[in-house]
């Protein structure tokens, strides 16, 4: 198993629109709102021209949520506007994204808290660089792995790949939520989180949905059972 000198949790998922930023953001209020002073961190944001309207980009939700006072570039130190995987973003901007300088970055933003959540950006296959892609990021800071995927069809085989990506390199995938789970969940949604557990020999949990704006109102999501 990876180890960091960081305290935190680095929340993953399937894909790109899984819930990662919200299982994050659950993640963060519920240790604010338990009293600690948690800080929020994302490699790369994408898509900021796109947004629809009053939607929050991933790093203003974060910071919310945790109720951090970091800025945009503290959270988030690359952001682009054209929704497209992080290495094109930055090269569509005439830049290269530097490691050294997402892991330093990492660093400093766990500095502003006692406890770091930091959300990747698509799931842990995506390329930060064509040499680097976000699971490196992710084993570099060594952090426990939480997994946002969604509770219907497909989602088995999608969080057993992503589990499994994450365990072959030594990432400690420590639990999968399914997100947004549904008050009335079908036998195909129970059955799903059920094979995952088994299969993936990995504790689900699972958020409700969400009104975003109310944080108050947002149930607790702990690491541990
Ligand atoms: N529990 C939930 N409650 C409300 N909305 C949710 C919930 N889970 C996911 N969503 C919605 O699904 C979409 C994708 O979620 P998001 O967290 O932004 O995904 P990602 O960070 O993986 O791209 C967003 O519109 C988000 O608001
Ligand atoms: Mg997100």
């Amino acid at each position: 198993m990876t180890r960091s000198s960081v305290r935190g949790v680095f929340v993953t998922g399937t894909g790109t629109e899984v819930g990662k930023t919200v299982v994050a953001a659950v993640l963060a209020r519920t240790l604010a709102a338990a009293g600690r002073t948690v800080a929020v961190f994302k490699p790369a944001v994408s898509g900021l021209d796109d947004l629809g309207e009053g939607v929050e980009p991933d790093h203003a939700l974060l910071r919310r949520a945790a109720g951090s006072t970091q800025s945009d570039p503290e959270i988030a130190p690359y952001r682009y506007g054209p929704p497209v995987s992080p290495h094109l973003g930055a090269e569509l901007a005439g830049e290269r994204i530097d490691p050294e300088r997402i892991l330093g970055a990492a660093r400093e933003a766990s500095e502003r808290g006692d406890f770091l959540v930091c959300e990747g950006v698509g799931g842990l296959m995506v390329p930060l660089t064509l040499g680097y892609l976000v699971r490196d990021f992710a084993r570099e800071l060594g952090l426990p792995t939480v997994i946002a995927s969604a509770p219907g069809l497909g989602t088995i085989n999608h969080t057993l790949l992503t589990v499994e990506a994450a365990r072959a390199v030594g990432l400690d995938a420590r639990m999968v939520v399914l997100t947004p789970w549904p008050d009335d969940p079908s036998a195909v949604e129970r059955s799903n989180r059920e094979a995952i557990e088994r299969l993936g020999a990995i504790r689900t949990a699972t958020v409700p949905r969400l009104d975003l704006s109310a944080i108050e109102s947002w149930p607790p999501l702990g690491l541990d059972a």
